[in-house]
C-alpha cells in the first residue's frame, strides 16, 4: 500500500474538533467493545497500516488510547516459507496486549497455516484479522486483498479455514466495498465471512477501483451493520475524533478503526476518549508534541536495533540468502547506519506531525538533510522551540488553516 494514499484528497480539515457539544451520542463513561472472548476497553482502534503501524507507531497510539492496534498486513505466503521481511512485522514489546495481526494471501490453506505458525511459533497472539481490502495490483493480482471480494464463497471458506487453524482465537476480516462500482458487495461479503465463523468484519467503503479517491461511503457501513449480527467496525474518512465520532453514532458501527487520522496525530485517540467521556479534549502542547517526536525517533532506532528481534523458530524455513541473523538485514548495519536507516525511515512521519504548524514549511523543506537524532532535535529546536515561541525565520510562513493531505 503506498504511502502516496496520504496524499490523495483526504480533508484534514476538521482535524482538531475540540467542543464537547461537537460529542455525538451520549456522553459519559466510555464503551467497551468485545472482540470474541477479549473485552477491549474502548471503540478505538489503530486500523493496520503498510509501511507505517510498526510497534513503536502502534505503542505511542495504544499509549493515547487505541484500544488495539493491528500489525500490518503481513504475507501469508511469507509466513510459511520464511520470507526475509515477515518476521519483522510481528516484533512488538511484549506487553502489547492484546497483539492482534493482520494476515494476507490468495490460498485459504497458505492464509491458515500462516496464521497458524504465527500463532504457535511468534505467539503470544490474541487476535487475527484477514486482508480483503488491499487494492494494490501486486496482491489483487493474485488473487489476495481486495481480489477476494469478488466471489463470496472464496471468501467463507478462507475464512473458515483461518478460524479453523487458530481457534479458540477470534477472526476478523476486513473488507473494502466491493470490487468496483457495479460490486458493491459489502454486505454479502460480510455474511459469507460470518458464514465462515468471523466474529467482526470492519469495512472501508471505498472499492477497489477508487483506491483512494472520492468519499468514503459510511452508507454502507450502515447496510453492512444491518445486513450481519456480528461486530462492524468502521473505517473511511476519519481524519478527526469527531468525524470518527459522527460516523459511529450515524452508521450503528461497534468500533472506529482509525488510520489516516492518527498518522502524525495519535493524540486523535485521546480526544475520542475525552469526547465520549464528555470531556474537552485538552489541546496539545508544544512540549507534548516536541516530546512526542523524540520518542518515536528513540523507539524507531530501538526498532531498528532489533529491541524486540524475533529468533526464527526451530525448523522454520531459512529465508534466501541466508543471514546468520535470522534475515534482517538491518541487523549487520553498524550503530550509525542503524540511526540514519531508522531517521530515513521516519521521514513519513515527521512530515505528517509537522503538517499544519507554523514553521512545517520550512522543516520539511530541511527534511532531505536530516539524517541522524540530532539532526532532528536540532530542526525541532529551530522551527519549534520548546518555549513555544515562533521563530523570525517562520514568522511569515502563512499561518496554518484548516489542514488538508497536501500539508
Ligand atoms: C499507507 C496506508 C497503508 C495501509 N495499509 C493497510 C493494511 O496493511 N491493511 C489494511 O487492512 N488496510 C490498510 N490500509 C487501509 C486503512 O486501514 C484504512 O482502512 C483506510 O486508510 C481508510 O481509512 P481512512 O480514510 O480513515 O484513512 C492502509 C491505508 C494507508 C493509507
Amino acid at each position: 500500500m503506498s504511502i502516496g494514499a496520504l496524499q490523495q484528497d483526504s480533508p484534514f480539515e476538521g482535524r482538531f474538533a475540540r467542543s464537547p457539544a461537537q460529542a455525538t451520542g451520549a456522553a459519559g463513561a466510555v464503551r467497551p467493545v468485545k472482540l470474541g472472548n477479549l473485552t477491549l476497553p474502548n471503540r478505538y482502534f489503530l486500523a493496520p497500516l503498510a509501511g507505517v503501524s510498526d510497534w513503536p507507531f502502534r505503542l505511542l497510539c495504544r499509549e493515547m488510547g487505541a484500544s488495539i492496534a493491528h500489525t500490518e498486513m503481513i504475507s501469508s505466503h511469507g509466513l510459511v516459507h520464511g520470507g526475509d521481511q515477515t518476521l519483522s512485522y510481528l516484533e512488538r514489546p511484549p506487553d502489547e496486549r492484546p497483539f492482534a495481526i493482520q494476515v494476507f494471501g490468495h490460498v485459504a490453506e497458505v492464509l491458515a497455516e500462516g496464521a497458524r505458525i504465527a500463532v504457535e511459533k511468534y505467539g503470544p497472539i490474541d487476535a487475527v484479522d484477514i486482508n480483503m481490502g488491499c487494492p494494490v495490483k501486486k496482491v489483487c493480482c493474485h488473487g489476495a486483498g481486495a481480489a477476494m471480494l469478488k466471489e463470496p464463497s472464496i471468501a467463507e471458506r478462507a475464512v473458515r479455514k483461518v478460524v479453523d487453524a487458530v481457534a479458540p482465537l477470534p477472526v476478523t476480516v476486513k473488507l473494502r466495498a466491493g470490487w468496483d462500482e457495479e460490486h458493491r458487495n459489502a454486505p454479502e461479503i460480510a455474511k459469507a465471512c460470518e458464514q465462515g465463523g468471523a466474529v467482526a468484519v470492519g469495512l472501508h467503503p471505498r472499492t477497489r477501483a477508487q483506491m483512494y479517491r472520492g468519499r468514503a461511503d459510511w452508507g454502507l457501513i450502515a447496510a453492512t451493520k444491518k445486513a450481519v449480527k456480528i461486530a462492524v467496525w468502521g473505517s473511511g474518512d476519519l481524519f478527526s475524533a469527531h468525524e470518527a465520532r459522527r460516523m459511529l453514532a450515524e452508521t450503528g458501527a461497534d468500533a472506529a478503526r482509525i488510520a489516516r487520522g492518527a498518522c502524525g496525530y495519535p493524540w486523535i485517540f485521546r480526544e475520542l476518549l475525552a469526547l465520549e467521556r464528555g470531556e474537552e479534549p485538552t489541546e496539545v502542547t508544544v512540549q507534548e508534541w516536541r516530546a512526542m517526536i523524540l520518542r518515536h525517533v528513540d523507539l524507531a532506532v530501538q526498532e531498528k536495533q532489533g529491541r524486540f528481534r524475533l529468533v526464527r523458530a526451530e525448523g522454520a524455513p531459512r529465508p534466501r540468502p541466508y543471514r546468520e541473523n535470522g534475515g534482517h538485514a538491518h541487523f549487520e548495519l553498524s550503530a550509525d547506519e542503524v540511526e540514519r536507516a531508522a531517521v530515513r525511515e521516519l521521514r513519513k512521519h515527521l512530515l505528517w506531525y509537522t503538517r499544519g504548524r507554523r514553521g512545517g514549511l520550512a522543516f520539511r523543506r530541511l527534511a532531505p538533510d536530516l539524517h541522524t537524532v540530532a539532526d532532528v532535535r536540532r530542526a525541532l529546536d529551530r522551527f519549534f522551540p520548546e518555549d513555544g515561541s515562533v521563530p523570525a525565520e517562520v514568522r511569515d510562513e502563512p499561518l496554518p488553516g484548516p489542514l488538508t493531505a497536501d500539508d
